[in-house]
């Protein structure tokens, strides 16, 4: 009888095990099967394993691709895999096969995991530029730590940072004169001509379409749109809260997510996807809620979710109140606080104080969420509001060339965005670092000019 007992019992654990693996696998939750903690950034898209992984567990390198390849490319990536298909590169490929992401990103293991999710010792430059010191003479007494540390280079995104940039801005003063941001674009212009507002005309309160019980409670709801540029460019209440029936019927929604937005506003739905604030939604995955965040939130907030909505309220879609006010609300790091003490956030108040000033104020969005210049499928060249607010973050110099030489010259940019106390300051005061790349590069200039 006794020697039933321990086979009973195992019986029993077994079956338990295989109840509870099935459950968290109907439920989707494969969280159990994670080695380890997801680098800060993927951990918001961890749970779903096939943005990466087979279904045998192998990673798809082509993956990385389809998520990074595009900005990697349009950064003019210094080290592309084509570089490697040389084969006279075959020998540095033994000690490094830089054709695979995986080499230097892999994934769940912090005990190993330096700044932007790279996996090797940080002096791995030394692999492949072991001769430097021969080549350029004015490297010899630097270590092969400092190559990627010091605002000199980096890995892939040099585009600030390489020679002729820094030969074409010598000189630069501190502080460009007379500057103003370039202007929005005319979405309503670009909108009728897509037709996608057939009417287009300015819309009041008596014109508002909603639903006939709100009128009297929701007063306020129906000022803040008739006050609002989408009143004003002909957008009325069904644009955003139309839904259809299965029977294709229209109905009324409370609810307005993202893909109401994009119908209209398509770069800016594409964007907000690809970084921190909407990655999760890109993988149909729940949105971020502030107590998910591994930066520093507002407490109080843990159960609110991450939509347009959180910068742009309903229904006003105030864009001054959305780029400060907003994210204030939410992040509350050294660097975020110390905004409001800093020479930026002076010309902020000034231009938002004054009607019609030029602007000229540098907001959290002005760094964050930039104006940057493209061409659109049509051709035109046009000014788009960047709402993926990573594009620009990591490595920092990316910033010099999308923000901060429209105002400061090269030097003084790479100066201060070598200095994290300048940054955790949020950039009160001088850089206590002197980058010394432009001096280099002038000194070869000159000295092959000779
Ligand atoms: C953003 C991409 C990404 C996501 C999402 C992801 N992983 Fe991974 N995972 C990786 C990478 C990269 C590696 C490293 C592969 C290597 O070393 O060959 C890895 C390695 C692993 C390993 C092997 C660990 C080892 O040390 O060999 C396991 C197990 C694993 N992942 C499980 C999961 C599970 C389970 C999920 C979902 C809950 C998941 N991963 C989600 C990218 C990802
Ligand atoms: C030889 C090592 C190495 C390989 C191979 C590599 N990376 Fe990187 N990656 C780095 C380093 C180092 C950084 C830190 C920033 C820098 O120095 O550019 C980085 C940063 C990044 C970043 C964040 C910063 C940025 O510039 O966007 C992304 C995204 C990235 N790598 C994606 C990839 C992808 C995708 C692949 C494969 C196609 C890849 N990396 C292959 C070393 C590598
Ligand atoms: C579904 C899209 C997606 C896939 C697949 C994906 N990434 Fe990412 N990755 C992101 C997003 C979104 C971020 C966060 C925003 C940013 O830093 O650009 C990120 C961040 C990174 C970073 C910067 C990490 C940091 O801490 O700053 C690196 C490096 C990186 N990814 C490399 C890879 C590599 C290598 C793979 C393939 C194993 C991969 N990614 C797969 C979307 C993806
Ligand atoms: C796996 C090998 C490999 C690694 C690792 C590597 N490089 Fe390179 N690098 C190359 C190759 C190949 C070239 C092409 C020119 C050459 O043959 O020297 C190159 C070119 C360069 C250039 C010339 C600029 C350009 O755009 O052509 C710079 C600067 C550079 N690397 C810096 C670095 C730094 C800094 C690191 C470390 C963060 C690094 N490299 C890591 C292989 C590597
Ligand atoms: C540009 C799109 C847009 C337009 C136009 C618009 N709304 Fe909304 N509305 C939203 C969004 C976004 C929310 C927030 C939804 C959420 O939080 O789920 C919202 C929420 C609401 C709600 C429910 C939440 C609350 O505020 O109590 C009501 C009711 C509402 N809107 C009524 C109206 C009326 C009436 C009009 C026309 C006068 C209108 N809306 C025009 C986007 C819009
Ligand atoms: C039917 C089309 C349509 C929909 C749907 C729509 N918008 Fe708009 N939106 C417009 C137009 C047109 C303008 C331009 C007004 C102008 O140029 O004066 C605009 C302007 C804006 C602005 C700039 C406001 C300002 O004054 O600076 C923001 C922000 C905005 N929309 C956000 C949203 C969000 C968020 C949603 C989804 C909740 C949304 N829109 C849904 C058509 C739309
Ligand atoms: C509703 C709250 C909320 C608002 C409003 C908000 N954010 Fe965020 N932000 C977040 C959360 C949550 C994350 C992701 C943090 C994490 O993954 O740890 C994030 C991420 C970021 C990141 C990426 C940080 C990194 O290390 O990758 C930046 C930069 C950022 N936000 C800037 C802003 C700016 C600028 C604004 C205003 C224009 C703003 N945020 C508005 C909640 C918010
Ligand atoms: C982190 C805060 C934040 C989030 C989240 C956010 N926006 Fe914005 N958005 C801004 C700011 C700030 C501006 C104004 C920037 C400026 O004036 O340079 C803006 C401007 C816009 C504009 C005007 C574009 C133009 O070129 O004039 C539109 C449209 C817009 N946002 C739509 C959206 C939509 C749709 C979403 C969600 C998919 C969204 N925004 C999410 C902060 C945000
Ligand atoms: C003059 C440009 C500038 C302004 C203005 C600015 N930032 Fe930043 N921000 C940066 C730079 C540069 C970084 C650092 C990137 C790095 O080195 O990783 C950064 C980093 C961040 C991060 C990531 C912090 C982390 O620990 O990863 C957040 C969140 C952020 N900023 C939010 C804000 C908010 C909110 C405001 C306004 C209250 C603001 N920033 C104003 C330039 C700026
Ligand atoms: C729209 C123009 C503009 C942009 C964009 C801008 N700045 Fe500034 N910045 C200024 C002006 C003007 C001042 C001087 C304000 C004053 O002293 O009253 C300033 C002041 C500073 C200071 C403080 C200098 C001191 O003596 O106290 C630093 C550091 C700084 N900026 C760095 C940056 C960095 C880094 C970036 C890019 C991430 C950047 N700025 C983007 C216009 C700009």
């Amino acid at each position: 009888m006794n020697s039933f007992l321990p086979w009973l019992l195992w019986i029993a654990v077994t079956i338990g095990l295989i109840v509870y693996f099935a459950f968290r696998l109907q439920s989707n939750d494969q969280s159990l099967f994670l080695p380890g903690p997801t680098t800060d950034g993927h951990y918001q898209i961890e749970l779903d394993c096939q943005a990466c992984h087979t279904p045998m567990m192998g990673i798809k390198e082509q993956a990385c691709l389809d998520c990074h390849g595009a900005d990697l490319e349009a950064a003019n990536d210094s080290h592309p895999k084509n570089k490697f298909t040389d084969p006279r590169n075959a020998d540095r490929l033994e000690k490094l096969d830089a054709r695979k992401c995986i080499t230097c990103h892999i994934e769940h293991r912090p005990d190993q995991t330096h700044e932007m999710g790279l996996t090797l010792p940080e002096d791995y430059c030394f692999h492949c530029h072991e001769e430097i010191a021969k080549e350029r003479p004015s490297h010899e007494n630097y270590g092969f730590q400092s190559c990627a540390n010091a605002g000199c280079h980096n890995f892939h995104d040099n585009s600030a940072l390489y020679e002729d940039f820094l030969l074409k801005h010598l000189d630069e003063p501190d502080f460009k004169p007379n500057v103003t941001l370039p202007p929005r674009r005319d979405l309503k212009a670009e909108l009728q001509e897509d037709q996608l507002i057939e009417f287009f005309r300015p819309l009041t309160i008596a014109d508002a379409n909603h639903h006939e019980n709100l009128e009297s409670e929701r007063s306020a709801t129906i000022e803040d749109w008739a006050n609002s540029s989408h009143a004003r460019a002909g957008v009325n209440c069904t644009d955003c809260h139309a839904t259809l029936s299965e029977s294709g019927q229209t109905l009324w929604t409370d609810t307005v997510n993202h893909t109401g937005c994009r119908d209209c506003h398509e770069n800016e739905t594409k964007g907000w996807m690809k970084g921190r604030h909407g990655m999760r939604q890109s993988r149909h995955l729940a949105p971020m809620t502030l107590g998910q965040a591994r930066l520093e939130m507002k407490p109080g907030r843990h159960h609110e979710s991450l939509s347009c909505n959180s910068c742009h309220e309903s229904h006003a879609f105030n864009s001054e109140k959305a780029a400060v006010t907003a994210c204030i609300s939410c992040h509350d790091d050294d660097h975020s606080r110390a905004y409001f003490q800093s020479p930026h956030y002076q010309l902020w108040q000034n231009q938002v104080s004054t009607p019609d000033q030029p602007e000229t104020g540098v907001s959290c969005a002005t760094c964050h969420l930039p104006r940057v210049s493209r061409q659109d499928p049509d051709g035109t060249v046009r000014f788009h509001i960047e709402h993926n607010q990573n594009w620009n973050l990591e490595p920092n110099e990316k910033m010099i060339r999308s923000v901060c030489l429209q105002c400061h010259g090269l030097q003084f940019s790479i100066d201060s965005l070598a200095d994290p106390l300048l940054i955790r300051s949020n950039f009160l005061g001088r850089p206590s670092r002197h980058i010394e790349s432009l001096e280099l590069a002038r000194r070869r200039i000159e000295k092959t000019q000779k």
